[in-house]
């Protein structure tokens, strides 16, 4: 039997030592536990819990080019789109091209280690693939409608529109922050940087992707774009897990480590928001230049944004920060919590040889 102290991070020092792991010993954060051990579980059983979440996602498998693009096609070539809609069209994927890989970065260079739950390993494991799976959706749009004609403008564009930029450096800071190597997970300093890392995630998870979405759905419900449309609902029905997975995680760090979550650190998460908040208002100015698109106006747009951010807040136990009490854009609710989808756009939801037919769990 040995007596070395066992890392909190990697999971490998158990190996020859005989020692079972108790679930006692298995923690959200700061477990000492063998982390390559999916038994005994622990966040198991329960509504959103961990292992449940990763079964449900099992049963939402889908595939990007599956999904016809035809008739988007046709339309986009055949100069449907107005310069407006042009112009959000590219504003968006600009933004979200590249978006999907900065979140996979910041779980697996950062947030892994930190997280010592198998179970939540799990899903974050699962996560990854699908953020792959949403980067291959938007290079299958980008290509089909040739969007790349002018060189890599759509995947480059996170680093060409400052507005854009602005998000990515942005989120990419907390990143940066928990990946430095000087940080040692399992200590204070560590864990806080964790705390303010997801929320920051949960902005870009469940707030800008939001908001990105609803351009195209906006677009969708004027008869344009609905291929493009069903790849962002099979999209947004993913990052609908992570976001509430990510939440869940947050929330589960308060029970165990109530201390962590000070005045500070909630006045902190607060300013999270606020600052992500401040950022897409910007963007929104430059995406909807001339005050919007059809059905989407630019203060609609910014109402949006900080309802949602409200939204957000409460779910993480925090005081709202705009004075905005009725959702400015009811039918986005709808596209994430009701089974409309069959016939939003008016068009048959294609059946998956995977099995995951769209569902909204
Ligand atoms: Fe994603
Ligand atoms: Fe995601």
């Amino acid at each position: 039997m040995s007596n070395k102290t066992v890392s909190v991070n990697n999971g490998l020092e158990f190996v020859r030592d005989g020692n079972r792991p108790l679930v006692q010993d298995i923690h959200i954060i700061n477990g000492q536990t063998d982390l390559n051990q999916l038994i005994p579980f622990k966040y198991n059983g329960e509504e959103g819990a961990p292992w449940q979440r990763y079964l449900d996602s099992l049963h939402n498998t889908w595939h990007p080019e599956e999904i016809s693009m035809q008739d988007d096609i046709q339309q986009y070539k055949g100069g449907a789109l107005t310069e407006a809609e042009e112009h959000l069209l590219r504003w968006n994927i600009s933004y979200l091209a590249s978006a999907d890989s900065l979140v996979a970065n910041n779980f697996i260079l950062g947030v892994y280690e930190h997280i010592t739950a198998p179970e939540a390993r799990q899903f974050y494991a699962r996560q990854i693939f699908e953020e792959a799976m949403h980067t291959h959706s938007y290079q299958h749009i980008i290509e089909s409608l040739g969007l790349d004609d002018n060189g890599n403008s759509m995947f480059n564009g996170y680093r060409e529109i400052t507005t854009i930029a602005d998000k990515a450096e942005w989120n990419m800071s907390f990143t940066e922050a928990l990946a430095d190597k000087a940080v040692t997970p399992g200590t204070e300093d560590a864990n806080r940087l964790l705390l303010y890392d997801l929320v920051a995630y949960i902005v870009f998870e469940s707030i800008y992707f939001w908001c990105a979405f609803s351009h195209i759905f906006a677009m969708a419900r004027g008869g344009k774009l609905v291929n493009t449309a069903e790849q962002y609902q099979y999209i947004m029905r993913d990052e609908n897990q992570h976001y509430l997975h990510a939440v869940w995680v947050v929330n589960q760090i308060k029970k165990e480590y109530p201390k962590l979550w000070d005045s500070h650190m909630q006045q902190r998460a607060r300013g999270i928001i606020s600052e992500a908040v401040d950022l897409e208002t910007a963007y929104a100015h430059d995406c909807l230049p001339d005050g919007g698109v059809l059905g989407l106006s630019v203060q609609t747009y910014i109402k949006y944004v900080q309802y949602i951010a409200n939204t957000r807040c409460i779910q993480l136990g925090l005081k709202p920060l705009y004075k905005v009490s009725e959702d400015p854009l009811p039918w986005m609710d709808d596209m994430v919590y009701i089974r409309k989808e069959k016939n939003f756009f008016e068009k048959r939801v294609t059946e998956y040889r995977t099995g995951g037919a769209l569902r909204w769990d």
